[in-house]
C-alpha cells in the first residue's frame, strides 16, 4: 500500500463541508485558460483548491474527461505531474496546445508564416479548388450550408498553409487559432449563431468577419497567452491521451487525485459544435456524427443494462420512463457509462486518495435528476467510500448551459441548470 503523507479523507471532508465552492467574479482567463471557447468548464480554481490541498508537489493528477484541460493546466502550474484523456479530438489538441510550452517568439513567426503563405494560396485558384473538392458529398453539403462561400476559400488557404507547417507543436499551435476562429458563441466566421454552448442555427443574415483576419488575430492572442503562462512549470510532465474514460489507458494504482466534470445526463453534445473545426481537418462528417455515439451522454442508445441499476437509480429510471420510455433508455445508458468510468477511477486511484465528481443535475421531460445522489449510490457499490456531496451555485454569466428544446421546439429557458454538485470519494 501507497505511503500516504497527506490525509486525504479529513482534508476532503473539511473541503466539502466547510470551503465555498463557487468562486464567483474570480477571473478564468489567465495563464492559458482562455486559448479556446468549450462549453461547461471548471472554474480553474475549483480544481486548484482540491489539487492543492489533496496532493503534493510531484504526485500525479488525473482528470479522465480532461475537456479543454481546465484540470491539467492547475495541475501544472501547482508542479504536479498532469494525466488527462478524453475522447473528443479537439479537446485533445486543445489540451496539447494549452500545457506544451511552446517558444512564444516561434509561434509568432510560425504564424506570420502562415497567413503570409495563406494569403499566396488564395490567389491559387486551382489550389483552392482542389482543397474544398476534396470532401466527400456530405461533408462538402454540410460546409455548404454553415459556411459562406468566401470564408470558405479563406478557411482554405488557411488550412493549405498550417499544413505546410512541419514542425507538430506549431502545427497544433495553428490549428488552435484556426478553430477558435469558428467554434466559439456566436459561431466566430461561419453562418451559425450559438455555436460552442448550445443548439446552432443558421443565421443567413450574418456577414462573417474575414477569416484571415480573425486568425491573425486570434494567433497573435494565443501568443500572449503563451508569454503570460510563462509561469507553467517546463519540468512538470503533462500527458494529454486520446481515450476512454471507461477503459483508461492507465495503470492501476498510480494516481493521487482524480478530479473530472463528467457530461451531464443529457446536456452537452459537444460533437455538435466540434465538427465545425474537425472537418477542415480531414474527418468525414459521417464518421464524427457515428463517433459522437459512443460520448458518455450521448442520445444514440447503444446498451440497456437496465436490469444492473441500483435501487435509487433504478427508482430514478422508472420515474422518467412513465414520462417518456426513450430518454429513460438513455439515462440508464448514462448510469451504466458513469458505473463504468467510476470503476475505471478506482482501479487507477491509489488506495487513500481522492476522486473529485463534479456533476449537475438534469431536467428531462419536466423530472428533475439528482445526477449527484446517483453517482454517489453508483460510487459507492463499486468500492469508493461517499465522504460527501457539496453544492455549487453556477455563475450563470459564465458556464453556459444550453437551453433545453422540447419536440415542440420550444426553449425551456426556465430549466437550465443554476447548481451542480461537487461529489468526494476516497478509495479505501
Ligand atoms: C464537462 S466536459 C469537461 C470540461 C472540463 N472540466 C474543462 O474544464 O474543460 C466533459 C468531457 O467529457 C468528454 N467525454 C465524453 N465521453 C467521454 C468518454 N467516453 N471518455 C472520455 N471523455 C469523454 C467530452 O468530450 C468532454 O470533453
Amino acid at each position: 500500500m501507497a505511503i500516504v503523507e497527506i490525509d486525504a479523507r479529513a482534508a476532503l471532508r473539511r473541503l466539502l463541508a466547510e470551503r465555498e465552492l463557487d468562486f464567483h467574479k474570480e477571473s478564468s482567463s489567465y495563464s492559458t485558460h482562455a486559448l479556446h471557447a468549450f462549453a461547461a468548464k471548471f472554474p480553474p480554481q475549483l480544481p486548484r483548491l482540491f489539487i492543492r490541498e489533496l496532493t503534493t508537489p510531484g504526485e500525479t493528477v488525473l482528470d479522465p474527461m480532461m475537456g479543454s484541460g481546465t484540470a491539467l493546466v492547475e495541475a501544472a502550474l501547482l508542479g504536479r505531474r498532469a494525466v488527462g484523456v478524453d475522447i473528443d479530438p479537439l479537446a485533445l489538441l486543445i489540451c496539447r496546445v494549452k500545457t506544451t510550452p511552446l517558444s512564444p517568439l516561434d509561434a509568432s513567426q510560425a504564424a506570420h508564416d502562415a497567413v503570409a503563405q495563406a494569403t499566396g494560396y488564395l490567389r491559387d485558384a486551382s489550389a483552392i479548388a482542389s482543397f474544398l473538392g476534396s470532401f466527400d458529398s456530405k461533408t462538402r453539403a454540410f460546409i455548404d450550408y454553415w459556411i459562406a462561400e468566401e470564408t470558405q476559400r479563406e478557411l482554405a488557404a488557411l488550412m493549405l498553409a498550417i499544413n505546410q507547417q512541419e514542425d507538430s507543436q506549431l502545427k497544433s499551435f495553428l490549428l488552435l487559432a484556426f478553430s477558435s476562429i469558428i467554434v466559439t458563441k456566436s459561431g466566430g466566421v461561419s453562418l451559425a449563431r450559438d455555436l460552442a454552448h448550445s443548439r446552432p442555427h443558421k443565421d443567413a443574415t450574418k456577414v462573417p468577419k474575414s477569416a484571415m483576419e480573425q486568425f491573425r488575430l486570434r494567433a497573435a492572442k494565443t501568443v500572449r497567452a503563451l508569454e503570460a503562462s510563462s509561469a507553467m512549470p517546463g519540468t512538470v510532465a503533462v500527458e494529454a491521451l486520446p481515450g476512454d474514460c471507461r477503459q483508461l489507458p492507465i495503470e492501476s494504482e498510480t494516481v493521487d487525485l482524480i478530479v473530472t466534470s463528467p457530461p451531464y445526463a443529457n446536456a452537452i453534445d459537444y460533437m455538435r459544435a466540434h465538427k465545425f473545426t474537425l472537418v477542415w481537418l480531414g474527418e468525414p462528417i459521417d464518421s464524427l456524427t457515428e463517433r459522437r455515439s459512443v460520448y458518455v451522454g450521448a442520445e444514440r442508445i447503444r446498451r440497456d443494462d437496465r436490469d444492473a441499476l441500483l435501487p435509487f437509480v433504478a427508482d430514478t429510471v422508472r420515474s422518467l420512463g412513465e414520462r417518456d420510455p426513450r430518454k429513460a433508455g438513455v439515462l440508464a445508458q448514462y448510469f451504466a457509462d458513469m458505473r463504468d468510468a467510476l470503476r475505471e477511477m478506482a482501479r487507477v486511484l491509489r488506495p487513500g486518495r481522492a476522486a473529485i465528481v463534479v456533476v449537475g443535475p438534469s431536467t428531462m421531460r419536466g423530472l428533475r435528476i439528482d445526477a449527484a445522489r446517483c453517482l454517489g449510490v453508483i460510487g459507492e457499490r463499486i468500492g469508493l467510500d461517499l465522504v460527501g456531496i457539496a453544492d455549487r451555485k453556477l455563475d450563470r454569466d459564465r458556464r453556459m448551459m444550453p437551453a433545453r428544446t422540447e419536440n415542440n421546439g420550444r426553449t425551456l429557458i426556465e430549466h437550465r441548470i443554476h447548481d451542480e454538485q461537487v461529489i468526494g470519494f476516497i478509495k479505501p
